[in-house]
């Protein structure tokens, strides 16, 4: 459970302060799926980058399973992420010197647990495993990093525009594995996209307007 309360957030620049989120508040179940609706630069990637303790914030409380992210420190944030979290980012942050099944073991440390193999073949990608990620399309780059994510089954799965590089077919393969995934595995999985009818597959679609969530 990830529970969010009077939070204010802001970016500094130079002399000027902008506003990110201000007192919000806002409580993620246990289990479930969630997408986050906003225009460019509403604060979507902010919000997903503070409850996983990749950013800071000035006031307020976010508490990820009854642990408040101010109170850790930055390698205590780490442990937190390493234990429960998985990410699947805009930018895919894939190791350029591995092939894609060897960042799904750095993934999980080193060990194969069985999921990597099942999880390349529902996405579609068991073909490009042992390329390097440069002698990929940004698409299957996209589902690599994805499956990198899922495949040590987080407790919670943080995607910033999952399907953002994908073209209509595999998008909804993306879509209902991931819908799947939550299901199956009973986890909380919170993802940011521009995509109306991909946010509305979702239990509870948010959407970020004027630094408060809103409620679909
Ligand atoms: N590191 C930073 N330093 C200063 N300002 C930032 C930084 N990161 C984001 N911002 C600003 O904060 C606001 C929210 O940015 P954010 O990246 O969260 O938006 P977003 O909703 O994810 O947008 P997009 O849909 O384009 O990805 C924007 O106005 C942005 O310019
Ligand atoms: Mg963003």
């Amino acid at each position: 459970m990830i529970t969010i309360r009077k939070l204010s957030k802001s970016y500094k620049d130079n002399s000027c302060n902008q506003p990110v989120f201000q007192g919000l508040s806002y409580k993620f179940n246990s289990e479930g799926v969630y997408s986050i609706l906003g225009s460019s630069g509403s604060g979507k990637t902010t919000l997903l980058n503070l409850i996983s303790g990749l950013d800071d914030y000035e006031s307020g409380t976010i508490k990820v399973f009854n642990q408040e992210l101010s109170k850790l420190s930055i390698e205590g944030k780490s442990e937190l992420r390493k234990k429960y979290f998985g990410f699947g980012y805009q930018f895919h942050y894939l190791l350029e010197n591995l092939s894609i099944y060897e960042n799904c073991l750095a993934a999980n440390f080193g060990i194969d647990n069985g999921n990597i193999e099942p999880t390349l073949k529902k996405l579609g990608i068991t073909n490009i495993k042992n390329k390097l990620p440069s002698k990929v399309s940004g698409g299957e780059k996209q589902r690599a990093s994805i499956a990198r994510a899922i495949s040590k089954k987080p407790n919670v799965l943080i995607l910033d525009e999952p399907t953002g590089n994908l073209d209509q077919q595999n998008s909804l393969v993306v879509q209902d594995f991931l819908l799947n995934y939550a299901k199956e595995n009973k986890s909380l999985v919170i993802y940011a996209t521009h995509d109306v009818a991909f946010a509305k597959k979702a239990d509870k679609s948010l959407n970020i307007i004027e630094h408060n969530i809103v409620e679909e």
